[in-house]
């Protein structure tokens, strides 16, 4: 690998490949963190967002740090981006300072394939527009493998704003390569034009949803995109499509929660099934499991992207770009 844009068509050897040095990295993390491996020290990493983050970014930016390599902060705001000098000159001059990889973050669909092909140096998708996120899919992949030992059979609800979620459809990617059974549950007008490609189960119905599901993935209402008409209001999308205790205690099933954040208390999620780590109740959170998770996850990307890079040896990586 030399890229990271997408799991669209990645093999599902590539990611239990990462997933299970995501698993030696999340060990040394909680438990012998300075005997982390220095393995990209030396290394610039230009951390480049053009959207807010958190989660991410600072994932990123510990994940990187941790094996040696220097990260360079980006922010439009404060670059001359705000000049308005063109993203594509960005990255070259940003290239031209010896740097050796780009994190990249953009509200605009498909940049990060876009930048893929006018630098040498590795690029990796911190979230593209509408299109993918393929780290977070990694993260949330990684923490549902981890709980259920594994994914071939068990079946995974993704809840809400499908059609917005570039979560979902990286998700939607990796866990089918897995051998998971995944199904969308949404309003209709949630729902992507492209679904029926995507060989996923779709419920319109919440209840019906849960009965089918092992684990649900909630996804954030993008409140930012759904005021242009998507939905009657927020308290209908909350009755008929929020995750709570009263629904999960009326089909009295157990169910691990899963959101990549931030969240919208109250609106896709309540608090109860949010905060709760443990049972008793009918659920068990793993948010901030997730977060932690996001730290492994992104260590073994940046490795193993960058600790090979230039070495002969580096598989997939014969002097050409790998777009994965
Ligand atoms: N899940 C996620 O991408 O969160 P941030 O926007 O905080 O990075």
């Amino acid at each position: 690998m030399h890229h990271l844009t997408g799991l669209h068509d990645m093999p599902a050897r590539i990611v239990r490949t990462i997933l299970d040095r995501a698993s030696e990295h999340k060990a040394l993390l909680l438990h012998d963190s300075d005997n982390i491996p220095q393995s990209l020290k030396g290394r610039r990493i230009v951390l480049a967002f053009f959207e807010n983050s958190t989660r991410t970014r600072f994932s990123f930016e510990i994940a990187a740090r941790n094996l040696g390599a220097s990260t360079l902060n980006f922010s439009a705001a404060s670059s001359s981006v705000s000049k308005g000098e063109s993203i594509t000159d960005t990255i070259k001059n940003l290239e031209a300072m010896q740097v050796d990889a780009f994190v990249i973050r953009h509200p605009s669909s498909g940049v990060a394939d876009m930048i893929s092909g006018i630098t040498s140096k590795s690029v990796i998708n911190a979230g593209d527009g509408t299109r993918e996120h393929p780290t977070q899919a990694l993260l949330d992949i990684f923490t549902l493998r981890e709980y259920f030992g594994k994914l071939e059979g068990i079946n995974i609800m993704i809840l809400g704003d499908i059609l917005h979620s570039r979560v979902a459809r990286s998700n939607i990617f990796g866990l089918s390569a897995l051998g998971a059974n995944v199904g969308v549950c949404c309003p209709a007008t949630l729902l992507p034009g492209d679904a029926a490609s995507l060989k996923v189960r779709v419920f319109t119905d919440i209840d019906d949803a849960i009965r089918w599901a092992d684990a649900a993935i909630v996804l954030r209402l993008q409140l930012e995109r759904t005021t242009g008409g998507y939905l009657p209001s927020l308290e209908d999308y909350s009755l008929n499509f929020g995750l709570t205790d009263e629904r999960l205690e009326k089909i009295r099933k157990h169910m691990l929660v899963l959101h990549p954040g931030p969240i919208n208390r109250e609106i896709e999620i309540s608090s109860n099934v949010a905060d709760r780590i443990q049972p008793p109740g009918y659920s068990s959170s793993m948010l901030l499991e997730q977060v932690t998770n996001g730290v492994a996850v992104r260590t073994a990307v940046l490795e193993a992207l960058l600790a090979n890079s230039g070495k002969d040896e580096c598989p997939g990586n014969q002097g050409k770009s790998t777009k994965t």
